[in-house]
Formats: C-alpha cells, structure tokens, sequence
C-alpha cells in the first residue's frame, strides 16, 4: 500500500475474522464459490429447528466438519495474529470462525462471536465442556439430552457476555484490521462501524469488495496471508 502503515504504530488492535482467514488452511468458506451453504441447506443443518427434527443428522454433519477442520493446520495469517499479539498484549482478536484455529497457531483472548465446534453443551442441565473428540463419542449428556455444538446457529442469539467483551475492545481500539468477512452477518455485520466511531483506523482484508468496503479507508485486495505481511 502507498502509506507503510505497520502493525507497531497502533496500540490496541482488533483483528475480526472471517472465514477467509482459514481458506489457506483449506478450510471452505460459506457463501463464495465452494461454500458451504451451497451445499448444504442451513435449514436443515445449522439451525435449532433442524436439530430439535433430527439431532443425529445435524451431528453427522458437525462430525463431518470437526473431521475436516481438524485435518487443517493453522496458516501464516493466524501465526502473523498470534505474533502481533505477543509483541503487543493488548491485542484482541474477534473471530466469526467456529475452527479454533487462532488459539491452535497460539493467539489467547479470542473473542469467537459464533461459538467454536470444538464445545459442546448440554440445554438441559446447561453444562458446556471441551471436547476435540472425533466423531464425537457420546452423542447425549448424562441427564439423557442430546449435546448440541456450542456454535451460534442462524436464528440463535448471540451470548450477551461474548458481545459484550467484543464491543469493549471496538470501543478502544485504535486499528480495526478485518479479515475474510462477507460482512453480511449481524450484529457481527455492525462492528466495523463500532470501530470507526471510535476513530479507529480501519483495514479490509479480501480479495473481493464486499458490503461493507465503503467504510474502509484501506482495502487490501488479496488473500489474507501475503495482506498481513504487508503490515508487518
Ligand atoms: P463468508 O463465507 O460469508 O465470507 C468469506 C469472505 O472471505 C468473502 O468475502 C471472501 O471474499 C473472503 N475470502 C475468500 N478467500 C480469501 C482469502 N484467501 N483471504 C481473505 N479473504 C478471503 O464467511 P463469513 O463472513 O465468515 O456462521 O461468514 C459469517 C458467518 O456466516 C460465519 O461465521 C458462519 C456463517 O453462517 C456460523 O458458523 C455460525
């Protein structure tokens, strides 16, 4: 880019990710070419509705996907994060992305909007635990309900507590770097404009022009890896 704005410039950065990020890691992403709501119907897959009809095969389904996301290494663009956060600990990093795959190059104080395949709870006895089990063994918790993934489905709301810590970092940050996003989502959808307002700097990641690239005074057009490296 024509500025040489550097990662080292800002005090608090916010990082909020996409499905982009993971693409090359090889992971799909859901709405662009390959993605995963052509292939599949949410309504039938990733909705409380589907599951309440049929929990074992939306099971199936997030077997599938723990199989396929587990098989996948974090990329450079997760490692770029995680290094940027290590030199600066106020660095937090909000997540779209259900992979777990910042935590797995080393990031912490993940903020992950839409829960993470890797948790399961349980509605009836409202217990949540880790689990990196595949396919996953005991398919009900010991009262007799069936675990669901711990991912925000369409219809769901958001947790109060994971928005809440989101909005805190939007309101202090001073560079908002998005990665990989659609933008189309709310009220993950709402955050860059949280952002802006408090004066932050704002940088769009992805080769594509999306929804929301009006707000953005730097787009850098390209794939998420060689982007952040830019910055470095
Ligand atoms: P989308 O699939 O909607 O958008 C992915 C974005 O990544 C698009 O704008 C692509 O242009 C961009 N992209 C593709 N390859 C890229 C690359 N190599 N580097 C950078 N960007 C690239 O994914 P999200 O915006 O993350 O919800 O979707 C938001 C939510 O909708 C997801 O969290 C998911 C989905 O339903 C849940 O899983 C709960």
């Amino acid at each position: 880019m024509g500025d040489s704005m550097r990662f080292a410039d800002f005090e608090r950065i916010v990082f909020f990710t996409g499905a982009g990020l993971s693409v090359e890691s090889g992971i799909p992403t859901y709405r662009g070419k390959g993605g995963l709501w052509h292939e599949y119907n949410y309504e039938d897959f990733a909705c409380q509705r589907a599951f309440d009809r049929a929990p074992d095969r939306v099971w199936d389904f997030h077997d599938k996907r723990r199989a396929a996301i587990g098989a996948c290494a974090p990329n450079e663009g997760h490692k770029i994060i995680a290094d940027v956060q290590r030199e600066n600990s106020r660095t937090k990093i909000i997540t779209q992305n259900i992979d777990g795959l910042h935590q797995r190059a080393g990031a912490t104080d993940v903020v992950e909007l839409h829960g993470s395949i890797w948790r399961i709870r349980c509605d009836a006895c409202f217990r949540t635990e880790l689990s990196n089990e595949t396919p996953l063994g005991e398919r009900r918790c010991s009262c007799g309900r069936y675990w669901r993934p711990d991912i925000v489905w369409f219809e769901d709301a958001l947790h109060d507590k994971t928005v809440r810590a989101a909005e805190q970092a939007l309101v202090e940050c001073d560079l908002f770097v998005s990665i990989g996003t659609s933008a189309v989502v709310y009220p993950a959808a709402a955050m860059p404009q949280i952002a802006q307002r408090a004066g932050a700097t704002l940088i769009e990641i992805n080769p594509e022009e999306t929804q929301a690239s009006h707000l953005y005074e730097h787009p850098l057009r390209g794939p998420a890896s060689a982007m952040l490296r830019t910055l470095i």
